[in-house]
């Protein structure tokens, strides 16, 4: 038997821009994550693949349609398989369970794929850098988010924070003071894929306009990055207040994650602002050790249905 996890993410800059090559600076969250349990099955069997929290089994079929709730889940299995040279025609159990929610900002879908890669690879012998891992999970995103930049499967492989910029080598980051955040969730799921093909519309039919506000959250995860590497923790405040102004120029905010923003900025956080695609899912706000209680407090007073505090280091 073989078990492998994989952790969400929070984007803490440049969602959206980062579709368009701007750069963005995402963080892994250890405090939920994705499981993948592997094990031989009788000789025969094929490849069976269950999904605990959403009651599914299914066998690995030749003719699965791309609609089908486990078709991401069987297209990793069928990447990672062509990727190692291996054929389909093994005896596995592959159970996977998860506690990132879905559709939420928190990749899930990322994570449950790299979760997916690591114990496949693991089990049958092989070992993967995180970069081969990020490469074959970014084929699942696809299939989940259709035009995704590429952030998520990266962070989520890599476990590290990270300034991703598309088609770039990808830049590990060396946080200069640890800092705190607390991720509060609206409990309203949005799909990346809608928000993100609502900015691409928006971007075609106001290209100069979009392409600013693009430009200025660039630089905003420009000046964030250099604050963080400089243990500049009182800097990132102000920046994460600014990206959520052009987030809200983006029309990606809404009426909940507002609430939420709003509540913790009231409670002291340092800044506040959505994380991911937006229209629901999580926010984050800027902490510190001693107001993460209160602002946490606030967050659930003001409706959010979990809270998680972490550190990123
Ligand atoms: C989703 O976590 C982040 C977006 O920028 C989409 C993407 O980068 O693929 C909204």
């Amino acid at each position: 038997m073989t078990t492998a996890h994989a952790p969400g993410k929070v984007i803490l800059f440049g969602e959206h821009a980062v579709v368009y090559g701007r750069p963005a600076i995402a963080v892994p969250v250890t405090e939920v994550r994705a499981s993948a349990v592997v094990t031989d099955a009788p000789s025969g069997q094929g490849i069976v693949m269950r999904a605990t929290d959403l009651d599914l089994t299914h066998r690995l079929g030749t003719a699965t349609p791309t609609e089908h709730p486990a078709y991401p889940l069987e297209a990793t299995v069928r990447h990672t398989l062509n990727w190692l040279g291996i054929g389909a025609s093994l005896d596995l159990i592959l159970t996977v369970s998860s506690t990132v929610p879905m559709a939420r900002g928190l990749g899930s879908g990322a994570a449950l794929a790299t979760a997916v890669v690591r114990a496949l690879a693991c089990h049958l012998g092989r070992e993967l850098t995180p970069q081969q891992v990020s490469e074959l999970v970014y084929q699942t995103e696809v299939i989940h988010h259709g035009t995704p930049s590429g952030i998520d499967n990266t962070v989520v492989a890599f476990e590290q924070p990270v300034c991703f910029v598309k088609g770039q080598p990808i830049e590990v980051l060396q946080v200069g003071q640890p800092f705190w955040l607390a991720i509060g969730d609206t409990g309203i799921a949005s799909p990346t894929r809608v928000a993100v093909g609502d900015v691409r519309r928006g971007w075609q039919s106001e290209p100069e306009r979009y392409e600013a506000l693009f430009d200025r959250i660039g630089a905003i995860a420009r000046q964030a990055r250099r604050a963080v590497v400089g243990g500049e923790v009182g800097a990132l405040g102000p920046l994460v207040d600014e990206n959520q102004a052009l987030l809200e120029a983006l029309d990606v905010s809404s009426p909940e994650l507002q609430q939420l923003i709003g509540a913790a900025r009231k409670a002291g956080a340092m800044g506040a602002k959505l994380c991911g695609a937006g229209r629901g899912g999580n926010m984050i706000a800027l902490v510190t050790p001693d107001n993460a209680e209160p602002v946490a407090a606030a967050l659930r007073t003001a409706g959010a249905v979990q809270v998680i505090v972490t550190q990123v280091h």
